[in-house]
């Protein structure tokens, strides 16, 4: 891998709060930065510090940069927000522009912006008219169509943005389907930011298949590629030195930090099951007996009998010879 290539964490709302964040970078490195899960914008002079919890620089003990995202639609809110972030000492802040959930999307925010293009010029043009800190925009090819992005752009591009992610799929895929590599390459010469290519990096072959294809781009986000191998940064950036048995050692001391910081947030015992449940549907994928150990897991109804679980888990079962998301 060359050496200016940067490494982000995805936002992934519901996986990769503070909690998870201070604990994978304490156990895994190659991370450059993170982008937060989005924070919504609220009406208002001030930002509540109870809303934006996730941000507070006492929770976060990362050695890695931190970027807060953002999802909304107005300029001025948009703007209120930065204030406080900068104040929190923030030096950059991520629009959210591809949340292809209904409940974001009806309510013109996340992707559902991306058939408005005006409207993205407009919050734009609030936010740099009395710009406060580097912005950067994470968006999809489109709502519902990949040419959507084409009137994009020429907007981006008017705009002094620190880069722009961009994820090659349409919202209505969600996270599934093909990406739209060529629709990618087709857009790259007209872009003048730095761009971010994120979408399905869920393995070491993968990454350089992709690298190869788009050797101009320098910065690569991961999101579920992480979950379903938390080594899998290392192994990109050649710093990946196990054996089966020490990376399953380094996994499990990991995931025992994860579970008791699970349990010690979740204010009902349900929910921090059904969290280790929702990790363990990508977790599976490193051990052998993956989907036996999540068939079990599953069943388990009180932490007790999880953290039994796990502790079979750590004496008994084994992890797979070569580890990676079999997409590729
Ligand atoms: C459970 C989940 C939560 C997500 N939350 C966010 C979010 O808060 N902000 C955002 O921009 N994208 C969010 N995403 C999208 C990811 O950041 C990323 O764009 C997507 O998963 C594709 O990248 P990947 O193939 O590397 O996972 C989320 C995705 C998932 C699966």
């Amino acid at each position: 891998m060359m050496r200016n290539e940067q490494l982000w964490m995805a936002p992934m709302l519901g996986f990769n709060e503070y909690q998870f964040r201070n604990i994978y970078t304490k156990h895994f490195r190659g991370l450059d930065a993170i982008i937060m899960p989005f924070v919504t914008l609220v009406e208002g002079r001030n930002v509540k510090m109870d809303h934006i919890k996730d941000v507070w620089p006492q929770n976060n003990d990362c050695n890695v940069a931190l970027v807060p995202q953002i999802l909304g639609n107005s300029g001025e809110m948009f703007f209120t927000m930065n204030r406080r972030l900068k104040e929190l000492g923030y030096s950059e802040v991520n629009w959210n522009l591809g949340c292809p959930a209904p409940r974001v999307v009806s309510h013109k925010r996340g992707s559902g912006l991306l058939p408005y293009p005006e409207t993205i010029d407009q919050v734009l043009e609030t936010v740099f008219q009395n710009q406060n800190i580097d912005i950067s925009v994470k968006l999809r090819l489109g709502y519902k169509s990949p040419t959507e992005i084409e009137k994009i752009v020429p907007i981006l591009n008017r705009y002094p943005l620190k880069s722009i992610v961009i994820h090659p799929r349409i919202a209505t895929q969600i996270y599934d389907g093909m990406i739209n590599l060529d629709a990618f390459e087709r857009l790259l010469p007209d872009i003048h930011h730095p761009v971010v290519y994120n979408g399905d990096i869920t393995s070491v072959e993968r990454f350089h298949i992709l690298k190869n294809r788009f050797p101009q781009i320098d910065q690569w986000m991961i999101g579920r590629g992480i979950f379903w191998d938390p080594f899998l940064p290392e192994r990109i950036k050649g710093i990946y030195h196990e054996t089966r048995e020490s990376a399953k050692f380094r996994f499990e001391a990991f995931h025992r930090d994860l579970f008791d910081a699970v349990v010690q947030r979740s204010f009902l015992e349900r929910n921090a099951l059904n969290k280790m449940k929702e990790y363990w549907k990508y977790f599976k994928e490193l051990y052998q007996n993956g989907q036996d150990i999540f068939d079990k897991i599953k069943y388990c109804n009180s932490c007790k009998a999880i953290k039994e679980r796990f502790l079979s888990i750590y004496n008994e079962e084994s992890f797979k010879n070569s580890l990676g998301y079999p997409t590729s």
